[in-house]
């Protein structure tokens, strides 16, 4: 079965932690719900899609709210992706890769983890919280991990308010 037809998650290196979204005043918005938050997850094909795709073998749930995209490696994970994926609808994006020094590529993942702190940063700047973007590694062989980022993504983004489109 493939991966894109489910959903889940596993969370592990999480970036930054969002300091300056604890910062901002409490939001009156009500969180987003289930029904209409979508996140996007950029995989890579080594390990996270593997994870993905072995979690959804074993019939794991995933939050239907995750879209998933394989890519080659996260290193191919450029900042515009991450910001197309909010402006074209997505509440939340996440990247996932493979372990910190286990890139297939030797250093794809650490260029997307330079890539996702800059585009929070940006959000961050811009009064968007910067938790809506992050990133999460993991092995192959750790398809609970997987399901537990993507789930650990799903909280967060639905604890947000939908995220303002004009
Ligand atoms: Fe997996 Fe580079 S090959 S992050």
């Amino acid at each position: 079965m493939s991966p894109v037809a489910q959903t889940g998650p596993a969370p592990q290196a999480q970036v930054r932690s969002p300091s300056a979204a604890a910062e901002r005043p409490a939001s009156t918005t009500p969180a987003t719900p289930a029904a209409t938050r979508t996140i996007v997850a950029f995989c890579c094909r080594e390990c996270a899609y593997a994870a993905a795709d072995a979690s959804a073998n074993a019939r794991t749930a995933l939050p239907a709210t995750v879209r998933l995209v394989l890519m080659p490696c996260t290193g191919r994970v450029s900042p515009l992706h991450l910001l197309e994926a909010l402006a074209g609808g997505a509440d939340g994006a996440m990247v996932a890769g493979c372990l910190e020094g286990e890139c297939h590529y030797r250093e794809g993942n650490f260029n997307a983890i330079d890539r996702v702190l800059f585009v929070q940063r940006l959000l961050d700047s811009v009064g968007v919280e910067p938790e809506r973007v992050r990133m999460f590694t993991m092995s192959a062989g750790e398809p609970p991990k997987f399901v537990a980022a993507v789930r650990e993504m799903d909280r967060t983004i639905g604890a947000l308010p939908p995220l303002p489109r004009s």
